[in-house]
Formats: structure tokens, C-alpha cells, sequence
């Protein structure tokens, strides 16, 4: 079954102005927000989207450039002069005020950019006062917002009045009020911007886990690429009224649209945007451990490298074995790969972003192995990579980076010791054959 979008936006537009009509009627045919100046400001042009639900939709643009004026028509606080949106399904362009103010309650919330805390009520009524609003019996209402204050690390400060609370606390408390209402949606705007940089990011990396706990739908507007990197699951970049672009942070990092776009992925922190997932390269030298020995060191020989990925059944990563080691197993007839896989290499998750690889990265020469939940391998991390987004520049050269390290065994040495000891191979094999067939035969 597909989920009904938390929020589909239509050719959104508003204008604020004389002559809506007209205005419209010269936008559609591609006017810019400069040349209807005359008559007003076309705020928001043409803005077509869907939030799917649960996710984090960021939108993003400078000062002016309309974010405002889009989450207010998201929720009916703004009616729109073109287009519409619907929420949970329901279409609310025109609708009885009564009704867009249930819809509000049961799947809107709005986090504001300067808390909009009630500064004469505790804090643990003001994170009940969506619960209040909405008829909920005054002990439960205590109790859910206490058990949210708790959630949000303001657990004991309920009795606080806000002023008491520094920014950081008070936006806890909005965010707080916000997650309280149990809405399906919430909707912030620049609700981090004020803080301190220290505390705007522990805000950031709260709500990425509140939003995996809780599965919420985001709507969170800033200015701050950064921010909205980290933030978004995609992000909608806002130019003077209409979106420039619409991507998730790693499009918009490899491809952006225009030279606007552009500017601003300029100043982005890479390592913190980036996961280990979206900058992997397929390895080549992989091995299944099955295959023995011989079958790695020629695998290593043909790519001249000194390192393999040894995985098992269902591509399960068992180590890397080096060649070197695997050179005297082959020189000692052995055939089994087991005594070599060594598991001192970095392994990482797909999910985890280049900032939280490096200490990987640092202690071992290797690619960093990159597997998912069940520890399937999925690609590799070249150090190359991680280096040049820890110097936030671009390795996009059209051609993917080596994962494979250079061979330490020259290739003849490796041909000759495959050649020479194939026929203690073939004679091992032999025996194999006759001891089994032996224990076949005879009776048990
Ligand atoms: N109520 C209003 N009346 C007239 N113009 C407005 C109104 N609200 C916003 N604007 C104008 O619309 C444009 C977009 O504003 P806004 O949505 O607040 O942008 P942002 O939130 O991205 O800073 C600005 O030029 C602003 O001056
Ligand atoms: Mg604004």
C-alpha cells in the first residue's frame, strides 16, 4: 500500500500585491519577481512538490527569497493566491475555517525561529499548551509533556519559567510543545537560526533522532546550506520566489542546478554531508574464501594489488588477506584461505558520514570496507576520497578512484610460484579424491 504524502504543494503561488490576476497571468508567462515589482511581490511562484511521510523535506534559500511565506500557506495560515496544498489528503485551499483549524491541530505543528513560549506559564505548561488546545483532560496532558520534556532533555526543569531557560532550552521547549501535540507533521521555520553553533548542532542531531524515533514528517526551513545538508532528507532551493532545485544534499553537492546553487555548495562541510554509502566504489578484488588460495593470488596478480576482500556465503565480509601471506599458503600447497583473513581492517556502515570515518581512515592504510546491517559488503572507501573531503574539495574527475593498494609481489613471481606449485595442486587434489572415495567404500 503507498502512504497518502504527508503534504502535496500544486502550483503554489502567492502574491502580495494589487492585481492578483494580472500578476498571475504575466508570472505564468515567466515574468521574474523583479519585473512584477510594480505591482506588489510575487512571494512564492510556482512551487510544486510532495512531502512523503516521515520525511525531513528541508527548504532552503537566503533572506526574502519566499521560505516564509511557503510554510504559512503549508498550514492555511496564508491563503494562497494560486494553486493549492493538501494535507494528510485533504486539500485545504477555500475550506471552512473551522475545519482547516481540526486539520491544524491533528496534523500541524510549527516550531518558530524565536520560541514563541508563553512567558508567563512554567515550562511544563507550555509544552502541554498544544495538548491543551486540543481538549486533552489536564493529567494526561501533564504527563504526556512531561514524558516529552524528559525526551528532549529537559526533564526536571518542568516548574522552570522561560525566562529562566537559556535559547538553547527554550527552543527545547518549543520543539517540545511541538512533539507533544502529536501531529503528524511539523513544521520549523528557521527554528534553529538563533542559537549558538555548539547548540544548533546537538539541536540538529536531536531531531534527526527524534524524527528516526518518533517517524515524523519534517518541514524545516533555514538559510544555512549546512544546516539544511545535514538536516534534509531532500532539500528545495529557494531563489526569489521559485525553487531552483530540488534534490537530496548529494545531488545538489554533485549537480547543482545553477550558478546560484552552486556558490552556496561552495562553503559546504562535505564530510558532513557525504556518507561512507554515497562516495563508495566498487572493489574489484574480492574473493569468495571457498575459492582457496590459489584463486585469491590471482585475483590479486591480475588487479596488482596487495589486498583482497574475502567474503562468504551471501557476500558476508569475513577480512582481507594480503598477498604476501596468501603467497606462502600458495607455496605451501595449502588450500585454505582461513589462517590469513585478517579482520584488523576499517569497517564501516553505509550510513555513517565521512566525518565519523576518518579516525578509521587514520589508523589503517586500507580502503574502508562499507557494509550493511548484515554485514554484506557493499563497496569500499579509497583514502583518496575521504582526503579530499576532509579538503572539501571534489574528486568528481568522471573516473571512479583505485580502491585496490599496489601490488607488493612483482607479477612473475607470482605467475612462476602459480605455475610451479600446480602440479602439487593437481597431486593434492588426487589424494583428496581417493581418500574420499575410500571412505566411501568402506563400510561404516
Ligand atoms: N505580508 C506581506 N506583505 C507584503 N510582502 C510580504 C509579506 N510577507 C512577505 N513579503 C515579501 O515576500 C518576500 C518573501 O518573504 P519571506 O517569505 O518572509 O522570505 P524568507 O522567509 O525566505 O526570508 C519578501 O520580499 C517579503 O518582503
Ligand atoms: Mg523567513
Amino acid at each position: 500500500m503507498i502512504d497518502t504524502p504527508a503534504l502535496e504543494v500544486h502550483h503554489l503561488t502567492k502574491f502580495f500585491g494589487r492585481k492578483p490576476r494580472e500578476a498571475l497571468e504575466q508570472l505564468r508567462s515567466g515574468a521574474t519577481r523583479d519585473e512584477l515589482a510594480p505591482l506588489g511581490t510575487a512571494a512564492v511562484i510556482d512551487a510544486d512538490f510532495t512531502v512523503r511521510q516521515g520525511e525531513i523535506f528541508v527548504v532552503m534559500g537566503l533572506s526574502g527569497s519566499g521560505k516564509s511565506t511557503l510554510i504559512r500557506m503549508l498550514n492555511g495560515l496564508l491563503e494562497a493566491t494560486d494553486g493549492g496544498v493538501t494535507v494528510m489528503g485533504e486539500q485545504i485551499a477555500g475550506i471552512p475555517a473551522k475545519r482547516l483549524r481540526q486539520i491544524r491541530r491533528r496534523h500541524v505543528s510549527m516550531v518558530f525561529q524565536h520560541f514563541a513560549l508563553l512567558p508567563h506559564r512554567t515550562v511544563l505548561e507550555n509544552a502541554a499548551y498544544g495538548l491543551e488546545i486540543q481538549g486533552v483532560a489536564s493529567a494526561e496532558r501533564r504527563e504526556r509533556a512531561e514524558r516529552i520534556l524528559d525526551r528532549v532533555g529537559l526533564g526536571g526543569w518542568g516548574d522552570k519559567m522561560p525566562a529562566e531557560l537559556s535559547g538553547g532550552m527554550q527552543q527545547r521547549v518549543g520543539l517540545a510543545r511541538a512533539l507533544a501535540a502529536d501531529t503528524d507533521i511539523l513544521l520549523m521555520d528557521e527554528a534553529f537560526s538563533a542559537l549558538d553553533p555548539l547548540i544548533r548542532r546537538e539541536m540538529q542531531e536531536q531531531l534527526v533522532e527524534l524524527q528516526h524515533e518518533l517517524g515524523k514528517t519534517i518541514v524545516f526551513i533555514t538559510h544555512d546550506l549546512n544546516e539544511a545538508m545535514y538536516l534534509g532528507d531532500r532539500i528545495a532551493v529557494m531563489r526569489d520566489g521559485r525553487i531552483v532545485q530540488l534534490g537530496t544534499a548529494e545531488e545538489i553537492l554533485t549537480e547543482p542546478a545553477d550558478d546560484y546553487v552552486a556558490q552556496f555548495v561552495r562553503d559546504v562541510d562535505r564530510a558532513r554531508v557525504l556518507t561512507a554509502g554515497n562516495v563508495m566504489e566498487a572493489p574489484r578484488a574480492v574473493v569468495v574464501a571457498s575459492a582457496g588460495p590459489r584463486a585469491a593470488l590471482r585475483t590479486m596478480r591480475d588487479l596488482q594489488t596487495s589486498m583482497v576482500f574475502v567474503v562468504g556465503a551471501g557476500r558476508r565480509l569475513l577480512g582481507v588477506a594480503h598477498d604476501r601471506d596468501v603467497l606462502r599458503l600458495v607455496q605451501r600447497g595449502e588450500r585454505s584461505l582461513d589462517r590469513v583473513i585478517s579482520d584488523d581492517h576499517p569497517v564501516v556502515r553505509a550510513g555513517e558520514h565521512l566525518s565519523e570515518l576518518f579516525e578509521s581512515a587514520v589508523e589503517s592504510q586500507l580502503p574502508l570496507a562499507v557494509v550493511d546491517d548484515d554485514g554484506r559488503l557493499l563497496g569500499a572507501v579509497p583514502r583518496v576520497t575521504l582526503l579530499a573531503a576532509l579538503g572539501n574539495v571534489s574528486t568528481d574527475t568522471g573516473e571512479p578512484a583505485a580502491v585496490e593498494t599496489p601490488a607488493t609481489i612483482p607479477v612473475d613471481v607470482i605467475t612462476e610460484t602459480l605455475h610451479r606449485t600446480a602440479a602439487m595442486q593437481v597431486a593434492a587434489e588426487v589424494a583428496d579424491a581417493v581418500r574420499s572415495d575410500a571412505a566411501e567404500r568402506s563400510p561404516a
